[in-house]
């Protein structure tokens, strides 16, 4: 194994988010869009392959995200612009002293990719910081595994990240509905750094339509912000929103956001591939997905739409997180779903239950989560459930019959709404934490750069 102090190191470009290997950069080139190949004239120009290697064009790699933290596991994911192949090497210290190398994929052959790379830790101890770093080397030229060359690694700075635990510090941010919006954006990841929570829950509507790898790849790894290195440091986990589902690409965003680690999940339970139930210090989070924003059998599906059965499988996975020893044990329980599980019956929201296929409506709320997730949340003792969806901050306090408050976030429209000012419209970061044993819940407006709410539960 080489270690990295024998390979080739560009440092100090995390805010560029692509760290080039040397060179001017050619992202059009690279993604396959335009490149004239050797030997080809400018008159007759061909689209370059991009599987047959990075050919001349300086490798762009991007700062690492990482995703689908565990107390023992940890997901890196990060963005290329040409064929390479990736490795993380982390350690117990900043120096990187005794570093561990992990490869992406398991067993047999090493993935390697065009435009992202993955690579899982596992085997990792609760609550415990570590350091690490990307290696990320390019194919110039891959004809085949005979006639295949290797350009300079490119080494990323050295980040950190503390694994999940009853041990850790139990303190969240949320974030949602950024729908690749970037000035929002912006402001909403420069507030989740500035918090520096043990994890960021992106709570989905992350999208809006996607059609290629390279638009999730942008979203999810490298976002064109100032801080898109926000989550180097910062582990995310996501839960998908209705818009994440939508576009011919889509359904393989697997590729772009990692998984939870298959470990945590049986064979039967093999597509919630991320819903979480982890604990963090005093708290449990536990994500859920609740899926499109209509019915199945809605036309607009063009029979693509398989959620109802999705739901209920969540059901049965949730019973059983719920009776897991350390779920059970844990003081605050906190759920995540992107569409909110409750409306007021006497407000406009409540018609819009996401039941009956009407061509001009969809959910406001989820009543068939609602009906399937909402007993087991009563008997639970959930004591918080944490939406999206709405593009406007609101909080339902519990009721008699309902034990768990409801807090709903805000979207990406910067006080405007249908082309209209309007105040009450700004994107929000909300943060829990606990404090003196309690629930502390803050609703930051990134907008206006205030707090809208802050309450103990
Ligand atoms: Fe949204
Ligand atoms: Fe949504």
């Amino acid at each position: 194994m080489k270690t990295s102090e024998s390979l080739n190191r560009e440092g100090g470009l995390t805010r560029r988010g692509f760290i080039a290997a040397g060179g001017a950069l050619a992202a059009s080139a690279v993604h396959g869009d335009e490149s004239v190949p050797q030997g080809s004239t400018a008159s007759a120009p061909r689209e370059q392959d991009p599987f047959l290697g990075t050919q001349g064009v300086p490798l762009e790699v991007g700062s690492p995200c990482l995703q689908a933290p565990g107390e023992t596991t940890m997901g890196v994911s990060w963005a290329v612009s040409g064929l390479a192949k990736g490795v993380v090497e982390y350690a117990d210290n900043p120096e990187m002293s005794g570093a561990t190398t992990v490869r992406s994929g398991g067993y047999g052959l090493v993935p390697i990719d065009v435009s992202a790379l993955q690579v899982r830790l596992t085997g990792l101890k609760p609550a415990t910081k570590y350091w690490y770093r990307t290696i990320t080397t390019p194919f110039t030229g891959y004809a085949n595994i005979y006639d295949a060359k290797l350009g300079e690694p490119v080494v990323s700075e050295v980040h950190s990240f503390t694994t999940l635990g009853a041990a850790a510090k139990a303190h969240f941010c949320m974030i949602s509905d950024t729908h690749a919006k970037y000035k929002p954006f912006q402001m909403v990841v420069r507030k989740v750094k500035e918090l520096s929570p043990s994890v960021c829950i992106w709570n989905g509507d992350a999208t809006n339509t996607t059609q290629r790898k390279k638009t999730a790849v942008e979203i999810f790894l490298n976002p064109p912000v100032e801080d898109r290195d926000w989550s180097a440091d910062i582990p995310v986990c996501f839960e998908s929103g209705n818009h994440d589902f939508r576009g011919s690409w889509i359904s393989k965003k697997e590729e772009v956001v990692l998984p939870r680690d298959p470990s945590e999940r049986r064979g039967d339970q093999w597509d919630l591939k991320w819903n979480f139930a982890v604990r963090l210090g005093e708290m449990a989070l536990i994500g859920l997905d609740t899926g499109e924003d209509k019915p199945d059998a809605h036309p607009k599906w063009f029979g693509l739409a398989n959620f109802e059965p999705y739901r209920r499988a969540q059901a049965k996975w949730l019973e059983e997180q719920f009776a897991r020893p350390e779920i059970a044990a844990a003081k605050h329980k906190i759920v995540f779903c992107h569409i909110p599980l409750f409306a007021d019956p006497a407000s406009a929201d409540y018609p819009h239950d996401g039941v009956k296929v009407d061509p001009h409506d969809y959910a406001y709320w989820s009543r068939e989560c609602s009906e399937l997730w909402g007993p087991m949340l009563k008997k639970a003792g959930v004591k918080l459930v944490v939406c999206g969806h709405k593009h406007k901050f609101r909080f339902d306090p519990p009721a008699p019959d309902r034990c768990w408050a409801q807090v709903v976030g805000g979207g990406p429209e910067l006080g405007v709404s249908s082309g209209k000012p309007d105040a009450s419209r700004f994107p929000t970061v909300v943060e829990g934490l606990v404090e003196g044993g309690k629930l502390r819940l803050v609703v930051h407006d990134v907008f206006n750069n205030c707090i809208v709410s802050d309450k103990y539960l």
